[in-house]
């Protein structure tokens, strides 16, 4: 069963492992440890066992959710493991009395857009050029939380 918990310095190792395997410009280890010590931060992994499956990185700033990284292992894709992780985001949103969700996306991340299509988030704004490996812009994505 996928449980879903906060991060500890002792996950980031395996951590790393999804993290380089999942992106081209992959986040440093330090970033994961900046992360781990910022108040606004909040950093969650999924876990079946003692097998680290996924991450979600996110600040909670005022009243938004800011989602910084999400990344699923690459052998346990398409099983619903984001999904869950982004339902517990909505349930702590929902908690928090949080309004809206924000992300930014890689154009040619067709993946990661189609999940982000699923869950209601809607594009708002463009980055030009935001990714230096490919020159790809950013894509910002909102999603409006109920707050009542
Ligand atoms: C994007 C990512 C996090 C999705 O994780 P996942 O656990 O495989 O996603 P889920 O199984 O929870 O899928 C939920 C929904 O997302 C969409 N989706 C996920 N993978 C998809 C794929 N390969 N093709 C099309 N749609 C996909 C579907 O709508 C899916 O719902 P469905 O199963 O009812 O069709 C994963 O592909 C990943 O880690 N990619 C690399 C890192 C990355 O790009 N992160 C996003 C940065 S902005």
């Amino acid at each position: 069963m996928i449980k879903i918990r906060d991060m500890h310095a002792d996950d980031v190792s395996e951590v790393m492992k999804i993290e380089r395997a999942s992106f081209n410009e992959p986040w440093a280890e330090v970033h994961f440890y900046f992360e781990l010590y910022t108040r606004t931060a909040i950093n969650w992994v999924a876990e079946e066992g003692k097998d680290i499956c996924g991450y979600l990185c996110f600040w909670k700033i005022s009243d938004e959710l800011h989602i910084n990284n999400i990344a699923v292992k690459e052998d346990r894709r398409q099983e619903g493991i984001a999904q869950k992780m982004i339902d517990k985001l909505l349930i702590f949103g929902r908690k928090n009395k949080s309004n809206m969700m924000i992300l930014e996306v890689n154009e040619h991340n067709e993946k990661a857009r189609k999940f982000y299509e699923k869950n209601g988030f809607v594009e708002v704004g463009r980055r030009a050029k935001y990714y230096a490996h490919d020159q790809a812009d950013a894509l910002i994505l909102t999603k409006e939380l109920e707050t009542k």
